[in-house]
């Protein structure tokens, strides 16, 4: 049996989706979920699983073979958090476990990728044999957040002219289900990104090639676009990752030209054009 944590957040479901397309049968997959009442339309059976609340998830990997901890949206909280999960998995006794992880976890310079690296130290403390699926950026990080720049005529960052290796949650899913799925996909790192990187002025030039309009890329300096940010209402704290976060892709810290997402799911990653195309049709 395949447990799915966090299986109502965006890259979960896409997960047991992907899970069911590859043959599995909705039988061995459970969705572990914070809110049940959020899962009913997943189709497989859903367990509470909270990672704040122990109990839930001891009775939640009761059973289980494989598990997939993806990564909890709650920064601060979730070293904590994951280390719950992770001890209720070795409690449980599973045999494998799959954490969402981010690129380069283990070196690289981004602050939100200090608990990614807690957890990753964590699970291989704990003896259970596993994979960290290194994700890169999702596409949909830009592609959710399109309309300012539409308004505006300007995307604004700190990236300056660094590689972006994004690729789509659906392909970090697929790669997820299929490291769940076959037991031939057990390596212990995988670093995820997608095959065709792009920069930040690129994105502006597809953005406005396609929506008609003329969009600028305005590089700022880190704290001018941590206080853009904050002033477009994001919280200091979230507004300090995503600033830092940029400033790590100016220095290629989210740039890669590893294979293993293209060679995990058997296809080209998400174009930037189709994404940027599926976000104006809305
Ligand atoms: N690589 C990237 O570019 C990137 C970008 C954004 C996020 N991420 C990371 O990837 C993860 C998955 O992405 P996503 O797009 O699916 O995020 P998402 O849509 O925000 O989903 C987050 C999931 O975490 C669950 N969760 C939060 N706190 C929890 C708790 N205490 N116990 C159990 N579940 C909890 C949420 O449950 P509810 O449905 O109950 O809220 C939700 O299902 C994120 O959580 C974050 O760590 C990566």
């Amino acid at each position: 049996m395949i447990v799915v944590t966090a299986a109502t957040g965006h890259l979960g479901r896409l997960v047991v989706t992907s899970l069911l397309d590859r043959g599995v049968p909705a039988n061995e997959i459970v969705a572990a979920v914070r809110n049940p009442a959020k899962a009913a339309d997943l189709g497989v059976e859903v367990r509470e699983a909270d990672y704040g609340k122990p109990e839930t998830l001891a009775a939640a990997f009761a059973g289980a073979d494989d598990v997939l901890l993806i990564s909890s949206n709650e920064p601060g909280q979730r070293f904590t958090q994951h280390r719950n999960a992770v001890d209720a998995a070795k409690a449980a006794g599973v045999r494998f476990i799959a954490y969402t992880s981010v690129l380069r976890a283990d070196t690289t310079t981004l602050g939100l990728a200090v608990d990614h690296k807690a957890t990753e130290e964590y699970i291989t403390a704990s003896g259970i044999p596993h994979s960290f699926l290194r994700n890169g950026w999702y596409l949909e990080n830009y592609t959710e957040n399109f309309a300012p720049a539409l308004e505006h005529g300007a995307l604004l960052g700190s990236a300056k002219d660094g590689l972006i290796a994004a690729a789509a949650r659906a392909d970090y899913a697929a790669a997820a289900a299929a490291v769940l799925a076959d037991d031939r996909n057990r390596d212990e790192v995988y670093e995820l990104v997608g095959d065709t990187p792009f920069t930040m002025s690129a994105l502006a030039a597809e953005l406005g090639a396609q929506s008609g309009k003329e969009i600028a890329y305005r590089d700022l300096p880190k704290e001018d676009y941590r206080a853009a940010l904050i002033a477009a209402g994001l919280p200091e704290g979230y507004a300090e990752l995503l600033a830092d976060s940029d400033v790590g892709i100016a220095n290629g810290e989210l740039a890669d030209d590893r294979t293993h997402l293209v060679d995990l799911i058997g296809r080209p990653t998400t174009s930037l054009a189709d994404a940027v195309g599926v976000a104006l049709k809305g």
